[in-house]
């Protein structure tokens, strides 16, 4: 007899500016994965305009799937189900992965699964790794800046979150201030290398106040008034490097003080720390949480960059987990824009 096969999930994403879809194994291999960025489309307004966003996915995403299929050399009736981002993001793009999800479920008789977009960051760690539940994560990412302990798959306690800005929010709005072009995170560490990250003294919002919320508005606003100060023109390289290496110190400082104080409420020893999200591919935060994890006796992991920024593969993956435990979802699932991962913090 032969062993039987891993089972094979085709995941989409379409919550936010990138199409995706991906083919993802049950044993852990992703067979195959089309990435659209629609980087091009939104750079002249500096951001992600909703309407642009969802008819560049309509236009897209039928062949960015067939493009999945083709290179994992299988057809639909091959697939152990179908998995979506049901939300929370953008209405408009949800509805058309939904919409096509549904659609291939349907005609092969497959199971759907409507997958929390912060869910497919929350257990991308576990794609890549074998981490086994409880573990404390930290979730950073455009629209999200929150401390949880992640109990199993759909289980989640919100230990904090941000009061105003998501950190990814603060990166972007920053590097614009910057004048470095969108996506602001990584055009802003790449400008932070070789700076000073002691030349401009910027608040550490919250540092050193009890619980786990994060506020990041008050930095915006002095790194707005550090750029006034500076002699009129644009800014000098010097500068430039310089700001932004202050930056992401202050940013740093900010994540680890917060996430320090929910390592002691969490309390587990020889736990792990996850930081997942978009920005967790910035490397000095990345360093900086290892660190931190390292001195209170904590595993560290985070997902490998390509996989911390919106991807399928974390969406089939997320699937996968979800099918194994039959948390399968009907036809008639309406995506939701609004979806806290803790129904009960929300
Ligand atoms: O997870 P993600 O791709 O999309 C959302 O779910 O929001 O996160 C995107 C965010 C953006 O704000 C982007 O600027 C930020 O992640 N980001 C970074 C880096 N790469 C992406 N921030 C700091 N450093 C990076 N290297
Ligand atoms: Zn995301």
């Amino acid at each position: 007899m032969s062993e039987p096969r891993p089972p094979l999930v085709l995941g989409i994403e379409t919550s936010c500016d990138e199409t995706a879809a991906a083919v993802v194994a049950g044993d852990r291999r992703v067979l195959a994965e089309a990435l659209l960025s629609q980087l091009d489309e939104h750079r002249p307004y500096g951001g992600v305009v909703p309407e642009i966003a969802a008819r560049a996915h309509l236009d897209h995403l039928d062949a960015l799937v067939r493009r999945a299929m083709a290179e994992a050399k299988i057809g639909f009736g091959d697939l152990a189900g179908v998995a979506a981002t049901g939300g929370p993001g953008l209405i408009g793009g949800i509805m058309v992965g939904v919409m096509t999800a549904k659609a291939i479920a349907a005609v092969h008789r497959l199971p759907f699964l409507a997958i929390n977009h912060l869910e497919g960051h929350a257990l991308s760690v576990r794609l890549t790794a074998d981490i086994p539940f409880p573990y404390l994560l930290l979730l950073v990412s455009g629209g999200h800046c929150q401390l949880l302990t992640v109990e199993g798959v759909g289980r989640y306690h919100r230990l904090g979150t941000t009061i105003d800005d998501a950190v990814g929010e603060a990166f972007d709005k920053s590097a614009k201030l910057l004048g470095l072009g969108y996506p602001g995170g990584p055009a802003l560490e790449a400008a932070a290398t070789g700076g000073n990250p002691k030349r401009f003294a910027l608040p550490r919002p919250m540092l050193g106040r009890a619980g786990c919320d994060f506020s990041f508005s008050g930095l915006k606003t002095a790194l707005r008034h550090a750029i006034e100060a500076l002699p009129p023109g644009p800014i000098d390289a010097r500068d430039l490097a310089d700001l932004a290496a202050s930056f992401q110190a202050a940013i740093a400082d900010v994540l680890a003080d917060r996430t320090g104080n929910a390592i002691a409420a969490y309390g587990q020893k020889g736990g792990t720390l996850v930081v997942a999200g978009g920005v967790a591919a910035n490397a000095a935060i990345r360093a900086r949480l290892g660190a931190l994890a390292e001195k209170a006796g904590l595993r560290f992991t985070a997902p490998p960059p390509r996989l911390c920024t919106d991807n399928a593969a974390m969406i089939a993956w997320a699937g996968l987990e979800r099918l194994r435990l039959g948390l399968t979802d009907g036809l008639d699932f309406a995506p939701r824009p609004r979806w806290p991962l803790d129904r009960s913090a929300a």
